[in-house]
Parts: structure tokens; sequence; C-alpha cells
């Protein structure tokens, strides 16, 4: 196993044990969260705990039935007792840039739910600064995507359209498009970039997460993982 997996999944395994029975869950999307759901279900099969969990995709929600553990939707559930999901990048005072795998507008959703979120992380996603590690994912309607675009770039960006792997549009689960915004030296400031960007005609939602976090998990190579509070 490699590192990085292994610390995912060391990540995913501690946030497992933090699910007490009962408790109506959040579900982000991703590698590690994967670790996560597939430790919960664990603990479910085990100790015969009950949860109910809401995904933020249509993957977690395959994956998550695929393990026998109870899906619902935010209608019927709007409160959650905690949101478990992934970051791509988290900062000092955990900030997140989020939206690797396209689930960033239902995440935000399931995250504002949440009384508590935890997020958790393998090795080398808490940086000093966002952006500067990783592209932020931006969610567009595809109407007038590229009128959209030139207004996205000039937040002092270069966006990208998020491609497959065959080259056709990447579209997220609610029929969206992606741009990937490259700031040169990072996100100077996301309070005012995430304000800018949300407030242009087209974007549906920016993947900045700003005071969405309660805690992280970071997990580490050698299967351990540490907890980081927010103060
Ligand atoms: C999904 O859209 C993302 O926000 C993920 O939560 C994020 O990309 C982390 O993914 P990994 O756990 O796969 O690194």
């Amino acid at each position: 196993m490699s590192t990085t997996t292994s610390a995912k999944q060391a990540a995913g395994v501690a946030a497992a044990a933090l699910v007490q029975d009962g408790m109506i869950l959040g579900f982000g999307t991703g590698t590690t969260v994967v670790f996560f759901l597939d430790a919960l279900a664990e603990r479910i099969r085990l100790e015969k705990i009950k949860v109910i969990g809401v995904p933020t995709s249509e993957a977690t929600a395959k994956h998550a039935t695929e393990l026998g553990i109870p899906i619902s939707t935010l209608d019927e559930h709007p409160e959650l007792d905690l949101v478990v999901d992934g970051a791509d990048e988290v900062d000092l005072q955990f900030r997140l840039v989020k939206g690797g795998g396209g689930a960033l507008l239902r995440e935000k959703i399931v995250a504002s739910c949440g009384k508590r979120v935890v997020i958790i992380v393998g090795e080398g996603k808490m940086v000093d600064k966002l952006g500067t590690t990783f592209l932020l994912p931006v969610e567009v309607v595809p109407f007038g995507v590229q009128v959209t675009r030139t207004k996205v770039e000039a937040a002092g960006c270069q966006a990208f359209l998020r491609t497959l792997e065959d080259g056709d549009a990447f579209h997220t689960d609610n029929g969206n498009l992606v741009l990937d915004c490259k700031f040169r030296y990072g996100i100077d400031d996301p309070v005012q970039t995430h304000q800018s960007l949300s407030q242009i005609p087209g974007v549906v939602e920016v993947g900045i997460f700003l005071d969405l976090c309660h805690a992280v998990i970071e997990g580490c190579a050698d299967g351990t993982s540490i907890t980081h509070q927010k103060s």
C-alpha cells in the first residue's frame, strides 16, 4: 500500500470511530471518504450500530449502498449530527479547497447542515496558503461558459475547463461544468476571492469552504492519525 493510501485509510478509520449509534451523518466524496465508509460498514457489522447517511455524490451513494449503509436525503434529514468529508487543501484557519472530485456543490450544502464537520486528509494537504498545491474548482452552468470563464479569470486566475480523459467536458452530478482555476501565487485573500467569484452570473459554487470545518483528521503513512481541533 502506498504511503498516501495508508495515510488516507488512517484518517478514514479514525473518523469512523467518532460515529455514535443513532447518528444522522453526511457522507462526503473522494478516495479518503471511501476508507471512512469501509470502516463505518465494519463497525455497523460488528457493533450493530444504526446510522443513516446523506451522500454528497452519486458515487458515494453507490458505495454506501453496496456496503449496506442506509442512505437518505437532506429533505428527509435536514440536520446532520456529523459530516465527514475529504479536502484538497486545508489552511491554518481550517479554510478548505474542495472539488477535486467535482462534488463541491453538494458537499457545501451538506456541510452547511452539519452540527459538526470533520475533514479527513492524507499527508500533504495542510498548506500555509490555499491555491498553492491545487487548482481551485469552480462549478459553472454550461450556458455561456466561455463568458463565465472570462469573468472568472478577471478575478486573477487562469481557468481551465475540466475534461475527461477522452477530451469530453466533465459534468458534475448536477449537469454542470467545472473550471479549475490557477492562482499564480496562491489565493491571497480566500474570503475576497470567494465573494468575487460567487457573484459572477453562471457560477453555481466556488470550491473555497469558509467556516465549514470543526476538526481535521490528518492521516499518517505509518497508520496513525493526528486530530486538529478548531480553537
Ligand atoms: C470531491 O469533490 C472533493 O471535494 C474531495 O473531497 C476532495 O477532492 C478530496 O478527495 P480525496 O479524498 O480523493 O483526496
